[in-house]
Formats: structure tokens, C-alpha cells, sequence
């Protein structure tokens, strides 16, 4: 990225990247445990293979893939918590497993399986802790908790322990305790997992926030399509360790997207309908849907080609489904670049 011509360097760096863990059989029966010590099989789970990429300051990518695909344990390696078998990790010029006590101070990290507060702790103990660890100034803490505290709506909650808080409630915190200390970069490991419809779309509009108003450099990792689709312009795609796309959102519709429907409320009852470029699917009344394919035809010439045609009410353009897009992307059928 260039800004004016002066080159930026990107905030985190990934090149070659890989995490192997090595996997021991385990036999069971009364000479499991023998066999067990006698043998010692193993595999090798390739978690993270080979992969490169670069995230500039104050973006905000989505880091997608299935279970299993390898992204909590690329979070772990980006935030110092694993030591790489392979490759190389920069984030802000550091090395996070080698420089892990200064790193941390840098960066925010948030779990969505477990959470980094103290479990038996109300709320704001846990965040009186952290200015302490931290050693954050009192203005600064005073003045991030009292944002936080209203963006997230901790209020109701601040004093109940975390052990007794909800999913969304429990998220919300780590989320504000990840940024009390101003980090450039925060790391967030599925932060909307298993909240519910508005639980998630509270913690979307809180990242999108101290994305665009603070300028922090996000990367969240997600299996959740919808997190994607509203907050990330950018997406990388992994399976299997390995890196299947590095991309615009856009791009990956357009490319992998297959048809996109237009649906077009015509203010007659038109008997035969027909448009070159575009299929028929569906037709009830004055409703009718048209399915055409993005990457040969535009939407908006389509639809000037219709409306010389006929006399149009309404009309409602429908993407191609990301989530459908992604599953063909998982199953490779589409990989090859066209
Ligand atoms: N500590 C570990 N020991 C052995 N295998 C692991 C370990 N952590 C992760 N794995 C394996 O690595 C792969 C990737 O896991 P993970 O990074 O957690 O995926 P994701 O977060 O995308 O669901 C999986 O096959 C998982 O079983
Ligand atoms: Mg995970």
C-alpha cells in the first residue's frame, strides 16, 4: 500500500508460514496403555501449511475457514502464544513468540472460546487489574473504560464475576479489556460464537467502530459467513493449513459467485416475458425472478434491457449467497483461476 507515493510497510507479516503438531495414537483396551508406551505412533497434522500473507495498518480482514481449517491456531502463532515449526511472523516490526512481554503491551487479543478475565473476578476488578499489568495511565483508562462502557453496554454488569455472566455479556468484556491499554492491533479468535441474532450484531458494530474511528488493524477469525459479509471488505480463506484465498469480498462474488437474481415487480400482468442475458426462474403474478450469470452481465444493463421492454414497479437485486460461494470455494471446485 502507498500513501502519496511513500511506501507503507504492512503491520503483520506472514511468510511461509506453518504449525505442525504431531499426534499421538491412542489404543484403548486393558493393553492400550502398554501398547501406548511401547509404540508411540503418531501422525503429523499439518494445522497451518505454508502460508503467506500482509495486512496493512487500519485494515480489517477476515481471517474464514471451516473447523478445523487452522485459524485459532494461526491467532495463536500471530499473538506469541505458539511457536511457529516453520516460517516467519513480523507483527509491527516484532517477532510475537520471541518478543512476547513487549509484544503483548501492543496488541489485544480475544478469545471466543475462553475468556483472558478472571474467572471468580467481578468485571472491573479485572479491568483494575489490567491497568495495573499494563501499567495504563488514568486518564487514558478512565477515558477507554468510559467509551467502552457505553458502546458496549457493560453498565448493567461491571460488577458480577465473570463466571456469571452470559456468552454475549462475557465477550463484551474481554472485548473492552483487549483495548483498555490502546493497542495498534487487535486479534479476535470467533467473537461472535454462539451469541445469538443481536448479541453478534452489537460486537460487529463495536469492531467496525474501533476500526474506523480509532484506526486499529483487525483481523478476526470467523466461521460465520454473515460476520464477514458486514464487516470485512477483505477475506483470506483457508482449509486444511492451507491458504485457498486472499482477496476482495467483491471479487471472490464476482469470481466464485455463480448467478445473482433480480427480482422485478412489473406493473403488468405481462404474458411472455423474455430477456436476452437472463432466465426466467420463478414468476408469480406480476413478480418475477430473473436469474443471470454477474461475471458476463451487468446488473444495471440488465435492467435497462427490461425496462424497454416493460413497465417496472419494483425491483430488488439479490447477490449471490456468500455462504453457497464459500462452500464451493472449500470444495475446490473453483480454484483455478479464471
Ligand atoms: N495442540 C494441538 N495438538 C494437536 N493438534 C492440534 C492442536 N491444536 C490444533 N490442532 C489441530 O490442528 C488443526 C487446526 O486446528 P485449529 O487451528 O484449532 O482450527 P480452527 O480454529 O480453524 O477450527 C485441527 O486439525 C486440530 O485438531
Ligand atoms: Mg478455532
Amino acid at each position: 500500500m502507498t500513501i502519496w507515493g511513500t511506501p507503507m510497510p504492512a503491520i503483520i507479516h506472514a511468510g511461509e508460514l506453518s504449525k505442525h503438531f504431531k499426534v499421538f495414537k491412542h489404543h484403548r483396551g486393558i493393553f492400550g496403555p502398554l501398547r501406548n508406551l511401547v509404540t508411540r505412533e503418531s501422525t503429523l497434522v499439518r494445522a497451518v501449511d505454508r502460508i503467506n500473507f500482509e495486512v496493512d495498518p487500519g485494515e480489517l480482514v477476515g481471517y474464514l475457514g471451516p473447523n478445523g481449517a487452522g485459524k485459532s491456531t494461526t491467532i495463536k502463532m500471530l499473538t506469541g502464544l505458539l511457536v511457529p515449526t516453520s516460517g516467519e511472523i513480523r507483527v509491527d516490526g516484532f517477532i510475537p513468540w520471541k518478543d512476547r512481554a513487549e509484544y503483548v503491551a501492543r496488541i489485544g487479543a480475544v478469545f471466543g472460546q475462553r475468556s483472558t478475565l478472571w474467572w471468580d473476578l467481578p468485571v472491573i476488578e479485572s479491568l483494575d487489574l489490567l491497568q495495573h499489568i499494563y501499567k495504563i495511565p488514568q486518564d487514558r483508562f478512565e477515558q477507554n473504560l468510559g467509551e467502552f462502557k457505553e458502546l458496549l453496554e457493560l453498565d448493567s454488569f461491571l460488577n458480577t464475576p465473570v463466571r456469571a455472566l452470559s456468552l454475549g455479556q462475557r465477550m463484551r468484556a474481554d472485548i473492552c479489556a483487549a483495548l483498555l491499554h490502546d493497542p495498534k492491533l487487535l486479534f479476535l479468535d470467533e467473537p461472535t460464537i454462539g451469541l445469538d441474532v443481536v448479541a453478534k450484531e452489537r460486537i460487529r458494530q463495536f469492531i467496525q467502530h474501533i476500526n474506523q474511528i480509532r484506526g486499529i488493524t483487525v483481523l478476526l477469525t470467523t466461521h460465520d459467513m454473515s460476520d464477514i459479509e458486514k464487516l470485512c471488505k477483505r477475506v483470506i480463506i483457508i482449509d486444511h493449513g492451507k491458504l485457498l484465498y486472499d482477496g476482495k469480498l467483491d471479487v471472490l462474488r464476482e469470481r466464485f459467485g455463480g448467478k445473482r437474481k433480480l427480482i422485478v415487480y412489473f406493473v403488468e400482468n405481462y404474458e411472455n416475458i423474455s430477456i436476452e442475458g437472463a432466465q426466467v426462474s420463478s414468476r408469480e403474478g406480476t413478480r418475477v425472478t430473473f436469474e443471470f450469470v454477474s461475471k458476463e452481465h451487468n446488473t444495471s444493463e440488465l435492467i435497462n434491457k427490461i425496462s424497454t421492454k416493460y413497465r417496472i414497479r419494483d425491483l430488488e437485486v439479490r447477490e449471490p449467497d456468500i455462504e453457497t460461494t464459500i462452500r464451493r470455494i472449500y470444495e475446490g471446485r473453483l480454484l483455478e483461476k479464471s
